[in-house]
């Protein structure tokens, strides 16, 4: 019985895109170039998913943590998240991509803050793949900044629980990841989706960033669907 229904799409993926200044370096260039080459990854990556049938993919580009980096590679990645938001436009109205944002938003440049914005607004009636952009995310940042605005709606004393402080999370519509990737072989999730992601499956992959294509997400959708996800219960 089981063996007949086909297997199923992540709804939703998370990818911890790492490893593009180990890249760089292992190619004599400088960092910034691994985060180029990342981008182009990055693109490609979405169309992949898209054409896969995943609803919900979020990228993390930047952490909160990333700002302790050298400021001309901060500002590096800053405008090629720009960039990508300028140019993508038409991309995502052919592929009906809805551009979405998590992390703390007043912690970001004003013009980034405007390029969010605007593909935020521009993209809000497409109805295909959704990618939530993670740009000076941080699980803790997003799981505290959640906490105080409960604290503010709640009454002193008034109790609350799991679901109350998960409807104060950056994007309450968008069902928990099911499956989480992180490449470049590092196992950690460095502050990603940490609230959400507590029964995703986790999927590593010593391959660096901009070494990854379309085969590969196929790779890890397929080990995904290898899993048995039990949620504490039992079978
Ligand atoms: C991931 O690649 C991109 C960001 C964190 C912005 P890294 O820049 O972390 O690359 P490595 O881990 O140093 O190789
Ligand atoms: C995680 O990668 C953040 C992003 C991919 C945006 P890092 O390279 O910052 O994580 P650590 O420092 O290896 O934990
Ligand atoms: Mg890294």
């Amino acid at each position: 019985m089981q063996d007949s229904v086909p297997a199923a799409i992540p709804a939703h993926v998370g990818i911890i895109m790492d490893g593009n200044g180990r890249w760089a370096k292992n190619r004599g260039l400088v960092r910034t170039q691994g985060h180029l080459e990342g981008l182009k990854t990055a693109k490609k990556i979405v169309k992949a998913a898209s054409d896969l049938g995943i609803r919900f993919l979020t990228l993390y580009a930047f952490s909160t943590e990333n700002w302790k980096r050298a400021a001309d590679e901060v500002g590096f990645i800053m405008d090629l998240v720009k960039q990508y938001l300028r140019a993508e436009f038409d991309f995502s109205k052919k592929n009906k991509i809805r551009t979405r944002f998590t992390g703390d938003f007043s912690g970001l440049p004003p013009d980034i803050q405007k390029e969010i914005s605007d593909s935020v607004a521009d993209t809000a009636g497409f109805e295909g793949m959704q990618v939530v952009l993670a740009i000076n995310y941080g699980g803790r940042d997003e799981i505290i900044r959640a906490f105080r605005k409960l604290s503010q709606a709640k009454e002193n004393g008034e109790s609350f629980g799991e679901k109350d402080l998960s409807l104060y999370l950056d994007n309450p519509d968008i069902p928990d990841p099911d499956l989480i990737i992180r490449t470049a072989g590092e196992y950690r999730t460095s502050n990603f989706l940490l609230w959400e992601g507590a029964y995703s499956e986790l999927y590593f992959s010593g391959k660096m960033w901009p070494d990854w294509e379309k085969e590969d997400l196929q790779a890890a959708i397929a080990d995904f669907q290898k899993r048995d996800r039990r949620f504490g219960g039992v079978k």
